[in-house]
């Protein structure tokens, strides 16, 4: 009997109603593949994103009129049960974490995943839920906060956004750099994020960072929630707004802050890097685990039957963290 795998499909854009379960056989992994039994993956925006088709300027990358890939996730943790003959940096038992990057497919039972990609050894103290989860906010995070906003010691950063999947890891990550770190968020997650290492936090329902007195070296607005516009007169002399949402106006201020002025407006696709440098930046990030520097927030974990349902608790905006499926 052939062995089958269950995935799920979006064959075309749309609410979370379009995620389809599907089942496929399990593929042979190919000469350079490991074949993972997946044992959590994650649930993000960037999935919500992938599977409504926005933005839409993104279409020409994701597929014109429906996905490219028809498979859905891109995070994922879980055990390695068979290689293909050239692998030689996993073997058979290994549990291993990372994701998919353009190929999908990552909530699902199984999936082949080739072994130059976007994956590394999960250390045992990680739980598979965990180590879902690191590639969307920590990865992203930390690729943000050390490469394009060069975070140093002693600086003042303000996190927008800091009880969400990049903000939650971003307060973590800076606080660790030594920065001194304000962020944002509602008064139910204050003491959330307070504990992840923020001085100070704003309740965004009740005040208004632009209109507070205080300058920084680093903002980095994790959900585009401002404009670079808004934000500039709270940067110091040559402080960076840094946010990892992709819009036309944010485009036209990196252009234009690119030529004049020393503070600058930055965008960056932590996924398009190249997979050597994110796993090294995976290995800092395990270290800071193994420190106790960081860990990541989970909010809500589901079956991965119900991946239409945590798609429509993602829409809502008001994750704390992170979700997965198991
Ligand atoms: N460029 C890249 O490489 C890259 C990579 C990954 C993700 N991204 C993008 O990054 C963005 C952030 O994703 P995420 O997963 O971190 O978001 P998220 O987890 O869905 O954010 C939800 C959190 O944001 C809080 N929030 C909502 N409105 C707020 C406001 N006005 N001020 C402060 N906090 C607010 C909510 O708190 P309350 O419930 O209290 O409102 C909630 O806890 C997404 O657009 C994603 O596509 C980009």
């Amino acid at each position: 009997m052939t062995a089958t795998l269950t995935a799920w499909s979006i064959d075309r854009y749309g609410a979370p109603e379009v995620l389809t379960p599907v089942t496929r056989s399990v593929p042979e992994p190919g000469p350079s593949e490991i074949l993972i039994r997946i044992g959590a993956s994650a649930v993000t925006r960037a999935d919500g994103m992938m599977r409504a088709g926005r933005p839409v300027f993104a279409r020409p990358f994701l597929g014109l009129r429906r996905p490219r890939r028809d498979l859905s996730g891109t995070g994922l943790s879980g055990e390695v049960i068979a290689v293909g003959h050239k692998v030689t940096r996993f073997a058979v038992g290994d549990v291993v974490f990372g994701e998919t990057g353009l190929k999908f497919g990552a909530n699902a039972s199984h999936i082949c995943l080739d072994e130059s990609g976007v994956l590394m050894k999960k250390p045992v103290a990680l739980s598979n839920e965990d180590a879902a989860v690191i590639c969307d906010g920590p990865l992203t995070s930390y690729h943000f906060l050390h490469e394009i906003g060069r975070v140093q010691p002693d600086q003042h950063v303000l996190i927008l956004g800091g009880s969400g999947s990049l903000g939650s890891a971003a307060v973590q990550i800076a606080a660790a750099a030594g920065a001194h770190v304000t962020a944002t968020c509602s008064i139910r997650n204050a003491a959330l994020v307070s504990g992840l290492g923020a001085e100070r936090v704003i309740d965004y329902t009740t005040e208004d960072f632009t209109t507070l007195p205080d300058r920084y070296d680093v903002i980095f607005d994790t959900l585009g929630i401002t404009t670079f516009g808004k934000a500039k007169p709270r940067l110091t002399k040559a402080g960076r707004y840094i946010c990892p949402v992709l819009t036309l106006p944010l485009l036209g201020a990196m252009l234009r802050s690119r030529l004049s002025g020393r503070r600058r407006a930055l965008f960056a696709a932590t996924g398009l890097q190249p997979p050597e440098k994110l796993r090294a930046h995976l290995g800092r990030l395990l270290e800071m685990v193994e420190a106790g520097t960081l860990s990541p927030v989970l909010d809500r974990v589901y079956p991965l039957t119900d991946l239409i349902e945590a798609h429509r608790y993602m829409e809502t905006g008001h994750k704390r963290g992170n979700l997965v499926v198991v």
